[in-house]
């Protein structure tokens, strides 16, 4: 089963007005992103703009109307591989230089003024800004772009540190973390087999606040790209002080946080994952929880967790693993899997911008 990695930081506007319209597979989720990006105008910056499959996706784009697009990298080599590759809708990209740009002083001064109090000098905002992946995020804190996807030939780490550092979270939001939408063959789990699964991709290892933040942001999430109203479990090896160590003492106080910062969310826990989603055993291990036995959401303790127990559900139960789909950036920076195909480039694009249209 091939992953459909898609990433998206706050997707409130993928499917507002459609909240009854509950998503059954990759491709009617796909479609719908797709539509709507075709309504606004917004512009994505792709940091590889060299690299083929990102070219390729480029022109698709452009030619779909999916968005306005800027290219990083050398204009001539940009200009002679888009003639070899036969790509005449390129012609409508900005391209832009990173290490020659007019604007180069300029993104440089406003990386040190944001970093200096890291220790950043000058002469190293100067260098750094000749990265592409740094001058993106520059250009979305500018104002001049409205997105950035990358990774089709960086790790996910030297995409992300960049958006951390100049991008930065949402207000009342510390931690970016990374929510899959799973879409199981068996109906009976989550609503109709849809669940979402977070952590899976980004925080390592969260404390009680952080996950409560995730908790929150997942539910979020849920609400925007499946429709459904999300029952959250806050996932343990223990379920309502069956076991006592700190790491339940963790997820039973990550829980009263989520509740705290967002009271309307249905949220409950420390439960084990039986409990969640079985609802004999949830009745038996959590009598009188709203959430055991019938969760749609699973927030799991860690990222160890999170990403090793979505990787068995699509193996194991040949599920669809939607994402990761990113939440908590202050603007949407989306990661490619270095697998990733033209296809996943143009998707990942189209979602960019619905999630910049819903800001
Ligand atoms: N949310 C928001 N900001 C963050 C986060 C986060 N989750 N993590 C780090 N930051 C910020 C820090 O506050 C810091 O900001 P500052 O410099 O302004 O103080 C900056 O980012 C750098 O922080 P570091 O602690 O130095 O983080 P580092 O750069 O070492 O690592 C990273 C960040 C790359 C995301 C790391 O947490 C990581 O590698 N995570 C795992 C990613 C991964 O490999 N996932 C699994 C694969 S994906 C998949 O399977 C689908």
């Amino acid at each position: 089963m091939q992953i459909k990695r898609i990433f998206a930081a706050d997707w409130h506007a993928a499917f507002a007005g459609n909240k009854t319209n509950i998503i059954r597979t990759n491709m009617q989720l796909i479609e719908s992103i797709r539509q709507k990006a075709r309504k606004e105008n917004k512009t994505i910056v792709l940091p590889e703009g060299t690299e083929e499959r990102t070219m390729r996706a480029a022109d698709i784009i452009l030619r779909e109307g999916l968005a306005r697009i800027i290219l990083l990298g050398d204009p001539g080599q940009v200009q002679s591989l888009a003639g070899k590759y036969g790509l005449t809708a390129l012609d409508g990209a900005v391209v832009m230089d990173p290490v020659h740009h007019p604007g180069k002083s300029y993104y440089a001064n406003m990386l040190y003024e944001m970093r200096r109090h890291k220790g950043l000098q000058l002469s190293e905002a100067e260098k750094l800004v000749e990265d592409p992946l740094y001058l993106a995020t520059l250009l979305i804190r500018n104002g001049d772009a409205d997105g950035e996807v990358a990774g089709a030939m960086n790790a996910t780490g030297n995409v992300l540190r960049p958006a951390f550092q100049v991008v930065k979270t949402l207000p009342g939001i510390s931690v970016v973390s990374g929510a899959f939408i799973m879409i199981m063959k068996d109906r009976q789990w989550g609503d109709e087999g849809i669940m979402v699964f977070a952590d899976c991709a980004v925080h390592p290892d969260p404390d009680a606040r952080e996950l409560a933040e995730i908790a929150v942001m997942t539910g979020r999430t849920t609400r925007a790209i499946t429709g459904l109203e999300p029952r959250v479990a806050m996932l343990s090896f223990s379920t309502k002080g069956s076991a006592s160590h700190p790491m339940c003492d963790k997820v039973i106080e990550a829980t009263r946080l989520a509740r705290e910062m967002d009271p309307g969310l249905l949220v409950d826990g420390e439960m084990q994952a039986d409990a969640a989603i079985v609802e004999a055993i949830g009745k038996s291990k959590a009598p009188g929880s709203p959430i055991a036995g019938k969760a749609n959401v699973l927030v799991f303790p860690s990222l160890e967790s999170g990403n090793i127990a979505y990787k068995l559900v699509q193996r194991l139960a040949g599920a669809e693993a939607v994402g990761p789909v990113l939440q908590g950036m202050a603007a949407p920076i989306n990661d490619l899997s270095r697998g990733c195909s033209v296809e996943d480039i143009v998707n990942l694009v189209a979602i960019t911008v619905n999630q910049a249209a819903g800001k």
